[in-house]
């Protein structure tokens, strides 16, 4: 019997210290609240890199010099293709499941077609060209699904378009604007890694086990669909939704405020003073409504915003401006979490292969709270 303190409980392990990262620090400079990926800030990585660097960055560490960008570039359009089973199989899932729970699936079954799946899960460089894969495969297994299930025609990956634009052409069937590419762009970036989250942590605790990659990956897209989490950008679009116009926002959030509602994309475990991320999107939700022409959403978001931030101190998070932005681009309410998801499959996999490089398997107490010493009665006396 280990000998640690039970006295020591921390209610969902707030403030609990479970890992060392060199991925992610949301400290930020001297401790005042910030977002950085491998010490740069995500201010910075929001005006001077692509998803497609960002996420280099997080899987080998620094960020590329152009040839290894066209090369892991070129990677990545390479793979973006998808064994065939599985289109045939979205085929085959009723149109009614959530796409979250098909990209779910989705991962499981691209385990099977990957080329490396005998390789140990100890194998770094083979993990590295797994999350490559993933990264590459999943954002075409969103855009699949959502054609599939409104009865439309696939449109192919193409090899000369990014990972944004090329996502956003597989889904809409239409090449975005430079404006529309870079907002959904920067949004991946803004999403793509955000330290001992709770999709991460159920990531990093899977793999402890020594097993592989892809199950983590699994475990951590059935921990984000949950509304406290990303689930929580689709739960932030109904919301402006149910306001419906900018007329009715400030007696709508007053209500809600007084039936002491969670209002969704707001508050944040780590930061109390508001989240970086959100400060960054609404500037570009500001820009995309000029684009569209229509502002009414800005105008329904921004008394809502000041009502919560001011009378609960509770500052919007990255799920509230991210919801209206993906509105903009003409993507459905339930491709939010799954665009989450491609996004961050690039930090999942980097705290993954992290785990997996120093590992010790993670498995913490529980303060036991039930019955003591009891009896076991005869069955006919129970
Ligand atoms: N609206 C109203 N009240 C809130 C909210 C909110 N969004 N968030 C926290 N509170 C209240 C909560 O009701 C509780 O009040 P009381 O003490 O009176 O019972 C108090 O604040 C503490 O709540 P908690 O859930 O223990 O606090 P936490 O630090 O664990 O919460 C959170 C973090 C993200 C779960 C929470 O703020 C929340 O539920 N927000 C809404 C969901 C959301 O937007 N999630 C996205 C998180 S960020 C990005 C991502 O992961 O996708």
């Amino acid at each position: 019997m280990s000998t640690e303190s039970v006295d020591r409980y921390y209610p969902g392990l707030e403030g609990v210290i479970a890992n060392e990262t060199a991925i992610a620090n949301v400290e930020g400079k001297e401790g005042a609240g910030g977002l950085e990926y491998r010490g740069y800030s995500i201010e910075d990585l929001a005006t001077g890199a692509s998803y497609e660097e960002t996420a280099f960055l997080l899987l080998h560490g620094d960020l590329p010099t152009s040839s290894q960008l066209r090369e892991f570039d070129g990677r990545l359009r390479s793979s973006r293709t998808l064994p065939l089973p599985l289109v045939d199989l979205y085929r085959q899932i009723p149109s009614s499941i959530h796409p979250m729970d098909v990209l779910r699936t989705s991962v499981s079954v691209l385990s099977h077609y990957d080329p490396e799946v005998n390789a140990p899960p100890t194998d770094h460089a083979a993990n590295v060209r797994k999350a490559e894969r993933m990264i590459a495969q999943m954002a075409t297994a969103v855009a699949y699904r959502e054609r599939i299930s409104k009865g439309l025609d696939l449109v192919a990956p193409r090899e000369d378009l990014d990972h944004s634009a090329n996502f956003l052409n597989m889904v809409n069937g239409q090449v975005p604007s430079e404006t529309m590419r870079r907002a959904f762009d920067l949004s991946l970036v803004l999403y793509t890694e955000h330290e001992l989250n709770a999709s991460t942590f159920s990531a990093r605790v899977t793999v402890s086990t020594l097993s592989d990659i892809y199950s983590g990956i699994v475990a951590a897209i059935g921990t984000l669909k949950g509304p406290l989490h990303g689930g929580a950008n689709e739960e932030a679009w109904k919301v402006l939704e149910q306001v419906g116009s900018p007329e009715n926002a400030e007696s709508w959030i007053q209500d809600a405020l007084a039936r002491k509602e969670r209002i969704m994309g707001f508050g944040h475990r780590v930061y109390k003073t508001g989240d970086p991320r959100a400060r960054i999107l609404k500037e570009y939700c500001t820009r995309l409504a000029a684009e569209v022409g229509d502002d009414r959403w800005e105008r329904i978001a921004e008394p809502i915003e000041q009502a919560v931030t001011s009378q609960k101190n509770l500052p919007p998070n990255v799920d509230w401006p991210s919801a209206r932005l993906y509105h903009y681009m003409n993507l459905d309410i339930e491709l939010y979490t799954p665009i989450f998801a491609m996004a961050r499959v690039a930090g999942w996999s980097a705290h993954v292969i992290e785990q997996l490089d120093h590992n010790r398997l993670m498995r913490p107490r529980a303060r036991y709270i039930g019955p003591p010493n009891r009896e076991i009665k005869p069955i006919e006396q129970r």
